[in-house]
Formats: structure tokens, sequence, C-alpha cells
């Protein structure tokens, strides 16, 4: 058994992994209207390839907040990555310190962020702003010690979805795991997701600490705009994998509209969907700087830990700069808007 893309590495997974733990990692929320409309809506986008560039071996490297990365593709923030490898979050950093890629860890890790970012990964820490701001000085005060390049802050979650049966409602940690990130016990009622939260505490946290401030979850272009005026170092279009909101619309239907409003001012990263380095390509030419990767990590890690992990992430990037070289383009860093048309004839050149 050897995958040779994500969706093998899906296919494996979903084999070897307990039927919940496979459910609460590959669903969405409600009718999965969302979760299903990522990847549909990358499938409706083509490439218009430009030929005889000479562009050469195209460089993928890019800058971020805070971090300077091989690829312009990160390891977004996934809760409880120890239900997926005994080694959890440890494996994921080793892989994506290896990748020489940024990993966001999550307030959720099952793993504590001082032990991942001794992996010497590029650490990025994923919060929810808490209501108690005690409790998320805290936070971001231990992220900061611990060397974290950036604060994530996942602003599309004022509250849980709703759960249906198995799928996307495991919260129930199994004996052994935890939360460390939360104190220890791992009980994650500790973790408060209120609709109370608004611009003001995105100021506090502005006003309290230097580390680059990245926004995730991000649809509306107003809210992108309100991101930048707020202080915000970067965006992340982000629908939460279609974990949330169901119904939300597509990320990448999304970004061309919150680039514009961005205005170059900060970058904009994405993620929901991305399965093939042809999805990164059209995320680049529409306006991103990066992309973030959920779900398959998970499958990589499961099927085979570190080197799962390690090995989802070359595949990317070997997919990426294939992609990139197929498409006459020289750098992730200047991919050309009018690669991207949407399927079906052409009104314009
Ligand atoms: C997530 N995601 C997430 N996001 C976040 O900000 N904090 C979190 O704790 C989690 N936890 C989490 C668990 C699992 C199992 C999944 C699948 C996702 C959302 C994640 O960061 C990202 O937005 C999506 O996973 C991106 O979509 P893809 O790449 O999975 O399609
Ligand atoms: C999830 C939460 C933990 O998507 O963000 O499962």
């Amino acid at each position: 058994m050897n995958p040779v893309n994500l969706r093998e590495y899906e296919e494996a997974a979903k084999n070897k992994l307990d039927p919940d733990i496979y459910h609460y990692f590959a669903g969405g929320a409600q009718d999965e209207v969302t979760l299903r409309a990522n990847e549909a809506a990358f499938r409706r986008l083509m490439l218009v390839p430009r030929v005889l560039t000479g562009a050469g071996e195209p460089a993928l490297d890019v800058t971020l907040p805070g971090t300077a990365a091989s690829m312009p593709v990160l390891v977004a923030p996934t809760a409880f990555h120890r239900l997926a490898d005994p080694e959890g979050e440890l494996a994921t950093g080793r892989a994506a310190a290896g990748a020489g890629v940024v990993m966001i860890t999550a307030m959720l890790s099952t793993v504590a962020m001082e032990e991942v970012a001794a992996t010497g990964v590029d650490l990025w820490f994923q919060c929810y702003l808490q209501p108690d701001l005690g409790y998320t000085e805290s936070l971001v005060r231990r992220a900061e010690a611990a060397g974290c390049k950036a604060l994530v802050i996942t602003v599309d979650s004022p509250a849980l979805r709703p759960g249906e049966r198995a799928r996307s409602a495991l919260l129930e940690l199994p004996p052994g795991l935890s939360c460390p990130n939360l104190g220890g016990d791992g009980d994650i009622r500790q973790v408060t997701l209120s609709p109370d939260i608004s611009w003001k505490e995105l100021d506090w946290l502005r006003g309290i600490t230097s580390l680059p401030i990245v926004l995730k979850g991000i649809l509306h272009p107003a809210d992108a705009d309100l991101a930048v005026a707020h202080g915000a170092d970067a965006i992340i279009v982000s629908n939460h994998g279609g974990r949330q909101l169901d119904s939300a619309p597509a990320t990448i239907d999304r970004l061309p509209l919150i680039a514009t409003a961005v205005r170059g001012r900060v970058p904009v990263l994405l993620d929901g969907g991305v399965r093939r380095g042809t999805d990164v390509v059209k995320a680049l030419a529409l306006g991103a700087t990066a992309v973030a990767v959920g779900r398959p990590v998970l499958w990589g890690l499961t099927v085979a830990g570190e080197e799962g992990v390690s090995r989802v992430l070359e595949m990317l990037r070997a997919e990426l700069a294939n992609a990139l070289t197929l498409c006459g383009v020289g750098s992730a860093r200047q991919v050309p808007r009018d690669l991207v048309v949407t399927d079906g004839p052409a009104a314009a050149p």
C-alpha cells in the first residue's frame, strides 16, 4: 500500500482509523454543503498555461509574517493529533520542520505548544479569544515564551457547530489524551466559544503583544478590510473546512473579492479543499500568498506518523513545482491572475 496522492492517503487513513475518529476528522457541519463546495469550487476553475516562457525551475519559497517558508503551503491548525498517531503533534512538528513549512498548532492540541516548538518547527499558535481575557493573555504569554512566531486567531467560531450523529461531534477525548495548552486535564469545556467576542477584544490583543496576528475565518471583504484596520498582519480566508456554518461559500470563490479589498496591504492566505498542486496554483493566481492544508496532514499522520506527514507535504511540493512549470511560471511569488479561468467556453482571450 503506497498512496500516490492526497486522496489515496485519505482512503488509507479511513481503512486504518476507528470509524468515529475518521468521521470526526473527515466530516463537516450538517449537510456538508460547504465541505463539498470547497473542493468542487477548485474543480470549476481551469488553468490556462503559457508556453515558451523559459521560466526555468520554479522558485517555491515565500515570505510570511514572522517567518520564511520553503513553499506556500502551511499546516492548518487541527485539534487532537494524538487521535491519529501516538506521537501526535510532535510527529507533525518534526515533519513540518523537515519540510521547511509553518505549522499552526491548535489551542486544542494533544501535545503542549512548548514541546511542539522544541521540534524546531516554525510554529504559529492558534487561539480562540476567550471571554476571560486573563486566560487569553496567559496563552499569549506562553506562545511568546515558547518562541511561536505568530498568533492565529480563529474568528469563525462564536459557537460550536451543531453535532449530528458521530460525525464531527467527537469532542470527548479517550482516556490518556488531554489538551495541555488548556492547563492539563483535557476537558475541552475549558474552551469557551463566545458570541460576545468582537473587534474590541482584537484591539485589546493587538495592544498586549507584538507577535504578528493572523485572523483565520474571513469570508467577507468588509471583514478583511476591518481586519487590516484593526492591525491584523495577515488573514486566512477559511470556512473551517466546512465544519462551522454549513452553507458558507467555498473559500476559493471568495478569494478574488477579498484580495481586491485587501489591496496587498497584508498577505492573504486560504484554506479549505486544497488537495493538489494545481489547487495551490489557482489560489496563488487569485491573490493568495500561501494556502494551508488541514485533513491531508491528518491522513498522512494516521498512515505513517512523521514519515506520512512528510510524504504528504513532499507530494504537494512536487505537484506544485510541476504545475507551475507546466503553466510556464517561474515563481510562486508571481503567479499571473490570467492563468485561471472558469470552466466553459471562453468569453475573452
Ligand atoms: C479543524 N480546523 C480547526 N481550525 C481551528 O482554527 N482550530 C481547530 O482546533 C481546528 N480543528 C480542526 C479539526 C479537524 C479534525 C479539522 C478537519 C479541521 C479547521 C482547519 O484549520 C482548516 O480550516 C480546515 O481543515 C481546512 O480545510 P481542509 O484542508 O481540511 O479541507
Ligand atoms: C473542530 C474544532 C475543534 O473543527 O475546531 O473540530
